[in-house]
């Protein structure tokens, strides 16, 4: 997003349009982004063009409010001053535990991923992964772990089937150690996957549509 635009977004932000319409001429805009009127119209054009705001039309005024793809990119911007300024060893989701296909056990019972958690990890993890569906504006936080490092599982073959490297990140869920395992060759997708040497649904009594908490650390 254009400097210009992310500005315009987020006074409009300041002036209340993420939880209501609010009603402003763009003359007034102008005055508060230190621009013409003509460009200030412009930059409100461009934005809804973009899908970052709705406007209602007004003969002097027009109602705007900033749509939840607009929040979110104010919510990027947000992640990364947070990240400038409180020098995170951790991140925080909240989720909803889901079930996947039942792959997760297949996958974690192979033997060079087991041996390689319990060197790398430190733990034999029970079979199979607990899926935890992250709420879509959480998915932002999720590009902020490229920048620190992971304990990397390599891939590796078996027989006449490939197994991909993953990177894993040591994490506790409801306050149980574990750790997230991301596979390194897939794009970041709204669900964690999450390994722990114990049974979590018993462990933790929680079931599909229990609402978790996870924490991932980073080393540093
Ligand atoms: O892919 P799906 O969620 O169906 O299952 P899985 O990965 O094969 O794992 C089998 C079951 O154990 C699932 O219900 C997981 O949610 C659960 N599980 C758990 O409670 N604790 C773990 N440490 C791993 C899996």
């Amino acid at each position: 997003m254009k400097p210009y635009l992310l500005q315009t977004l987020k006074e409009l932000a300041l002036l209340g349009a993420i939880k209501n319409k609010i009603e402003i001429s763009s003359q007034e805009l102008a005055r508060r982004l230190d621009t013409s009127q003509q460009t200030a119209s412009r930059y409100l054009l461009e934005l809804d063009k973009k899908g970052a705001i709705t406007r209602e039309l007004g003969i002097k005024k027009q109602l705007i409010q900033i749509t939840s793809s607009g929040v979110e990119i104010l919510q990027r911007e947000h992640l990364q001053y947070q990240q400038i300024f409180e020098l995170t060893d951790r991140i925080h989701f909240k989720g909803k535990v889901v079930s996947g296909l039942g792959e997760g056990r297949y996958y974690t019972e192979q033997s060079s991923y087991v041996e390689q958690f319990e060197q790398k990890l430190g733990f034999k993890p029970y079979p199979g992964t607990l899926n935890v569906e992250i709420e879509h504006i959480e998915k932002n936080k999720l590009r902020l772990l490229k920048n620190y490092d992971a304990v990397i599982v390599d891939g590796f073959e078996n027989g006449n089937r490939t197994f991909g490297g993953v990177r894993c990140f040591r994490a506790k869920i409801n306050g149980t150690n574990g750790a997230i395992v991301l596979p390194l060759r897939s794009h970041y997708s709204n669900i964690l996957e999450f390994i722990s040497e114990h049974f979590l649904r018993e462990k933790l009594g929680i079931e599909d549509d229990d609402e978790v908490k996870i924490v991932i650390y980073f080393d540093k």
